[in-house]
């Protein structure tokens, strides 16, 4: 067969003109003039990047050698097919800087699901595959390089974005003939920089983000930029973002662009801690992965019930109504935790619009539960908890 990548080739041009580190206070990640944060967004991120890491492949020759080189704009013929036929996957994922016991390292986190959801968002849209572990180690290389990025700073990271685009130039709708797969990288601070802020949202029926057969699995840029208008238009009621429903039963699938989580009582009495399952219209979140693990881990001894099951917008409210309702909260590698506050629902067919709202602690942005999910999430990837969630460099 055709060259993979190959790690052991990976070459290294190291810039001329290194960046200014920015002051650590200055990497809000997600800060808006609200002083709320919005849902994920590379807006605030910085462009303090000395190098990316870049691969090439053609049908004809396989993948090239890997090179880390100066990070530099892309020259691309306007007829090349990434800008027609949206033709680009991406990830996103964090390495951090962990300083247990006095013993410093570097970790990213979780880097081969990462790779390994790249993998299948590629090859739904005709882009190459490639070796995970290859990648991952080229991945590791490029973090260790631009290490000094990564402040000494409890809650700051660096933002990693991978990202495949086909780079054929013509205007036939076909497989793309060759494919650039690039990374950069972004330091990042806390998501939440003075504690946690619960989010309002608009659940919306009018706009739906994913559907059985379609892609909302995948992580292709295609699927989000068709939500900024839903979002302006939650926006300008109020909210900070969309709850996608699915389907006439009002099916509960994610918020913004993360996963979601409720916990709540059933009618039946039992605990019960629910996501969607991944039935084709869920992105298979890796944040929402460890929450799972975590709640299995912690939580089912307190006789909590973790499920991946439908559940409808209905459901929700009607726990409201019978103060079943316990928390709700989003998953995502930006913001890693998002409490929920209020949820705007237009109550279904035939149904009068309402308002669900969710408890949180007294005085406080979050849920018990989201707080301690939270918690464990950061001393995993900080190394304050060892777990095989990180490749060490
Ligand atoms: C998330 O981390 O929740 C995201 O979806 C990242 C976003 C910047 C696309």
């Amino acid at each position: 067969g055709l060259p993979d990548i190959d790690a052991s080739k990976l070459t290294i041009t190291r810039t001329q003109t290194p960046k200014a580190l920015k002051k650590p206070e200055d990497l809000i990640f997600g800060r808006n003039f609200t002083g709320i944060p919005a849902f994920p967004t590379t807006k605030s991120m910085n462009k303090t990047y000395d190098h990316m890491l870049s691969i090439e492949w053609t049908a004809r020759s396989g993948w090239a050698a890997p090179r880390i080189i100066p990070y530099q704009n892309l020259s691309l013929d306007p007829a090349t097919c990434v800008f027609h036929y949206g033709f680009e996957c991406f990830e996103g994922m964090k390495a951090y800087r962990s300083n247990v016991n006095g013993k410093p390292s570097i970790r990213i986190f979780r880097p081969h699901n990462n790779m390994r959801r790249l993998n299948k968002s590629s090859v739904r849209i005709a882009l190459p595959a490639f070796s995970v572990e290859e990648m991952t180690k080229c991945l590791a290389t490029f973090v260790n390089l631009e290490q000094r990025f990564i402040p000494d700073k409890r809650g700051y990271s660096l933002y990693l974005r991978p990202t495949m685009i086909g780079t054929q130039s013509t205007l036939g709708v076909g497989s793309p003939g060759s494919a650039l797969l690039f990374v950069i990288a972004s330091p990042v601070g806390p998501y939440y920089p003075t504690g946690f802020k619960a989010v309002s949202l608009e659940a919306t029926s009018r706009y739906i983000r994913a559907w059985p057969g379609g892609v909302g699995d995948m992580k292709l840029g295609g699927n989000y930029a068709p939500c900024i208008v839903p979002q302006l238009d939650a926006a300008s009621r109020g909210f900070h973002q969309n709850l996608w429903l699915f389907g006439e039963e009002g099916y509960v699938t994610e918020v913004g662009t993360m996963n979601l989580f409720t916990a709540w009582i059933t009618p039946e009495g039992r605990k019960e801690i629910v996501t969607a399952p991944l039935d084709g219209t869920i992105l298979e979140g890796i944040t929402r992965d460890c929450i799972l693990a975590l709640a299995r881990e912690h939580l089912t001894k307190e006789g909590w019930e973790v499920s991946e099951r439908k559940f409808t917008i209905g459901e929700m409210a009607k726990a409201a109504d019978e103060g079943r309702l316990v928390e709700a909260f989003g998953s995502g590698t930006a913001a890693v935790v998002s409490p929920i506050r209020r949820i705007a629902w237009d109550g279904g067919i035939g149904g009068t619009p309402r308002d669900i709202m969710i408890p949180l602690q007294e005085g406080k942005e979050a849920g018990a539960l989201a707080e301690r999910l939270w918690k464990w999430m950061e001393e995993r990837q900080y190394g304050d908890v060892e777990s095989e969630w990180r490749l060490v460099s």
